[in-house]
């Protein structure tokens, strides 16, 4: 494995960011690749069939071009639908992103936790899977919202957001019979961590929990005692749709530099 084979990581748009976060704080050094598929943005309300039939496509070619050590779906949509049929058409390792249910149902209190995912997350049979097996003696009540990918996106961009259109595009979830008894929601979408600080300040008494730890840890155990370079190189991101410019200043902050078409 040669030191500078990067780690891809993989979303819709900008929402994979919360996972790439926490990895690159506990694996400095490596070489990253973000590939965002921008031009079918945004995923939540697209079909099964079309993700299912879009996603390896388009992770197979990024394969091939960029030879990365690890592939991660940094997208719950894209993971709960297709993460079977991309580990059968790649041959490198995949770690998939998807609603962490289990540590949820293993801290709540209450014994009512929320999904908040996409439209389309929040109906795979695999969140059923995931909320039967260790959530059983839950309830699980689920919310699909688009208009926080989007206002995540615009957060990210720095346009002006307000908090309360996040707080407002939650609601129905609390707002569903038994909702005042919530005490943990898993943010189900990798978008959304970029908007917890504003659902935390809305509801003190709810734990928002995701993924992107739990994650960091899984790539780091899947590289323990591969090679890194010597310092960190800079982050390259590749977008289908049209190279976002809006978007370059935060990509900097994740130590992203260069951005490219795919
Ligand atoms: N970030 C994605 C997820 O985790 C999808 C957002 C979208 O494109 O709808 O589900």
């Amino acid at each position: 494995m040669s030191p500078d084979a990067p780690l891809l990581f993989f979303d819709s748009g900008i929402g994979g960011l919360s996972i790439l976060e926490p990895t690159a704080a506990l694996l400095p050094n490596a070489p990253v690749v973000y590939a965002a598929d921008t031009a079918a943005f945004p995923y939540g309300t697209r079909s099964e069939a079309e993700i299912a039939a879009r996603v390896p496509a388009l992770l197979g070619r990024l394969v091939e071009r960029v030879r990365p050590r690890l592939v991660t779906i940094a997208c719950n949509t894209a993971s709960t639908i297709a993460l079977d049929h991309v580990r059968a058409a790649l041959d490198v390792p995949v770690v998939g992103t998807v609603p962490a249910i289990k540590p949820a149902a293993e801290t709540s209190r209450s014994r009512v936790i929320g999904v908040l995912g996409t439209q389309a997350t929040v109906r795979q049979p695999y969140v059923d899977d995931l909320a039967a097996r260790f959530a059983a003696d839950c309830t699980v009540l689920r919310h699909g919202s688009a208009a926080l990918v989007e206002l995540a996106e615009a957060r990210l961009r720095g346009e002006p957001v307000d908090p309360a259109a996040v707080v407002a595009a939650a609601q129905p979830l609390f707002d569903r019979p038994g909702g005042e008894r919530l005490d943990t929601v898993v943010l189900a979408c990798t978008h959304f961590p970029l908007l917890a600080d504003w659902l935390e300040q809305a509801h003190p008494h709810v734990a928002f929990i995701d993924g992107g730890a739990g994650i960091a840890r899984r790539i780091a155990q899947l590289t323990r005692g591969q090679r890194w370079p010597a310092a960190a190189p800079p982050g390259r991101a590749l977008f289908t749709g049209a190279v976002p410019d809006a978007i370059a200043p935060a990509l900097r902050r994740f130590g992203i530099d260069q951005l490219g078409s795919l």
